[in-house]
């Protein structure tokens, strides 16, 4: 039995965790071994990379800086969670990971693709998500939904031209390779959001017996 990697893209605010949350009862309940993670995050010392990246701070960050904590932050996520739980055969579903990178740190702050991918490459070797679900939704809906919640993150406090930046690199990335992503229309109501999960779950089932 080989693992299976799935990841949840999309902005702040898209329902990622809710339906990261949702896929994981629908797989249990089939009796498939999950594992729930997230990223910047996912074991106790990149979580405390990821209170470094959220927090918002005196001192500017450099852009460079954040790159190199987020793929710090993965280096240990993959080694000590993620390749062990793909080793033993479990459906690995991960809230953002290296699509967020690009939409982020290479749409948003401006950083090229090539410097990102380098340490893609880098980090993860050939490791890549085997299916990708992007939740796409308009920049204003996300933000009201991130904003309900309270007091903004040092991403949720950037403008509007940084949320098109992500938006747009999430969508270019998810065109060009079709069989990886799947585009998920985040601003229906829950109830169809979660439809259109159940009808990813067959093949979700038949990629993992694959
Ligand atoms: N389709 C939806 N329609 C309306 N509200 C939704 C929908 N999906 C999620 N929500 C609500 O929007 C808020 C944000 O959802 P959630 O925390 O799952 O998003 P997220 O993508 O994980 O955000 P973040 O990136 O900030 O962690 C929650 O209050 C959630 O209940
Ligand atoms: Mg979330």
């Amino acid at each position: 039995m080989t693992g299976l990697f799935i990841t949840l893209e999309g902005p702040e605010g898209a329902g990622k965790s809710t339906n990261r949350d949702y896929l994981a009862e629908c797989l249990r309940a089939r009796g498939v071994d999950v594992l729930l993670t997230r990223e910047p995050g996912g074991t106790p010392l990149a979580e405390k990379i990821r209170e470094l990246l959220l927090a918002p701070s005196d001192e500017a960050m450099c852009a460079d800086t954040e790159l190199l904590l987020v793929f710090a932050a993965r280096a240990q996520h993959l080694a000590t969670v993620i390749r062990p739980a793909l080793a033993r055969g479990a459906v690995v579903l991960c809230d953002r990971f290296t699509d967020a990178t690009y939409a982020y740190q290479g749409g948003g702050r401006g950083l090229s693709r090539e410097r990102i991918a380098s340490l893609e490459s880098f980090v993860q070797g050939e490791l890549r998500p085997d299916l990708t679900l992007v939740f796409d939704l308009p920049v204003e809906v996300g933000l009201a939904r991130a904003s309900a919640r309270g007091r903004l993150d040092r991403f949720e406090q950037e403008g509007r031209v940084f949320f098109d930046a992500v938006r747009s690199t999430y969508l270019k990335r998810a065109d060009a390779d079709p069989s990886r992503y799947r585009l998920v229309d985040a601003a229906q109501p829950l109830a169809q959001v979660q439809q259109s999960l159940d009808r990813l779950l067959p093949e979700i089932l038949e990629r993992h017996r694959g």
